[in-house]
């Protein structure tokens, strides 16, 4: 299940120029940049006892800002990116990056994690491959665990139809194709979908089309954080991944009721869903 569109958005091509181009902060899509890479780091709470995974970790800025952690697994499509990037990053001794698409790399069993985190890489995932993205972060995060993002987002379908009309009144022909074009969060989907998952959610606003989300994965005693002990862990776990399984199963009999429609009826299925759960 590789994303879409992981080869339009791979930034081999920009890689050269790209730690320059986020500088010019008065571009709408570069605005609110650095103080954004520095609250998801906050927002994090990484300590040097974190196992942390980055998602489109792009020329290490994000990274960089980290002063220590049991070990960092990185994840990009651009090796060109991450040319750039491990002269930034020689200080994480257990750093190790993985060259593949942000959906697909969750094959190769990275095992659990207690922080996420990813900065102007999600949009780049369709609405669809949002919500399978929040999934897989979701079982692969400790219980109390943190995904943090900071990202290009608007608040919802009508917001997103305002500000591409508004970009070109200005005559701001490449900030409103950005928007029509690259996938913004539509933030009220998306705290929707981490919400019925079972994170704890809030945001904060940067700029005109910058937010930053924390994601914050419950465990059975509320909140513990990444310290619980083993057995809660191994509990919680195993929910997440029942979980997910649950959803997916719910979806594949929704499916095939629609298939097999002389078998079984759309409402049997919806029936036999509901004792299973919505997906
Ligand atoms: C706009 S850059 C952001 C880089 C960095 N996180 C930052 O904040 O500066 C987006 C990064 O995501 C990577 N990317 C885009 N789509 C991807 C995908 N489907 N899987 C993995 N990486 C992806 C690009 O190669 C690029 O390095």
């Amino acid at each position: 299940m590789r994303s879409a569109n992981a080869d339009i958005f791979n930034h081999d091509t920009e890689a050269a120029d790209y730690d320059r181009d986020v500088l010019n902060e008065s571009d709408p899509v570069r605005a609110g940049y650095r103080e954004i890479l520095g609250w998801v780091i906050q927002q994090a709470q990484i300590t040097p006892t974190l196992r942390v995974l980055e998602l489109g970790s792009g020329t290490g800025n994000l990274s960089a800002l980290i002063v220590s952690c049991r070990e960092l697994v990185s994840v990009d499509v651009s090796g060109k990116m991450e040319a750039v990037a491990k002269f930034k990053l020689r200080h994480l001794a257990h750093r190790r990056f993985i060259k593949a698409d942000i959906l697909e790399v969750f094959r190769q069993g990275l095992g659990q994690f207690d922080a996420v985190i990813s900065t102007y890489a999600v949009h780049h995932l369709t609405d669809h491959e949002k919500h399978q993205l929040f999934e897989l972060v979701f079982a692969c995060l400790s219980p109390g665990g943190r995904a943090v993002f900071g990202d290009l987002m608007v608040l919802n379908g009508s917001e997103k139809e305002e500000k591409i009309q508004q970009y070109l009144a200005k005559g701001d022909q490449a900030t409103a194709q950005a928007i029509s074009e690259e996938f913004f969060w539509l933030l009220d989907t998306a705290i929707g979908d981490l919400e019925r998952l079972g994170f704890q959610v809030s945001t904060a606003r940067f700029s005109e089309l910058s937010y930053g989300l924390v994601a914050q994965k419950l465990n059975l005693r509320g909140n513990a954080g990444p310290h619980c002990d083993r057995r809660h862990r191994f509990l919680s776990s195993s929910i997440a991944r029942y979980q997910v399984w649950r959803r997916r199963s719910a979806r594949l009999l929704l499916d095939l009721a629609g298939r097999i429609r002389s078998l079984c009826t759309r409402s049997q299925a919806l029936e036999t869903l509901n004792r299973f759960g919505n997906p």
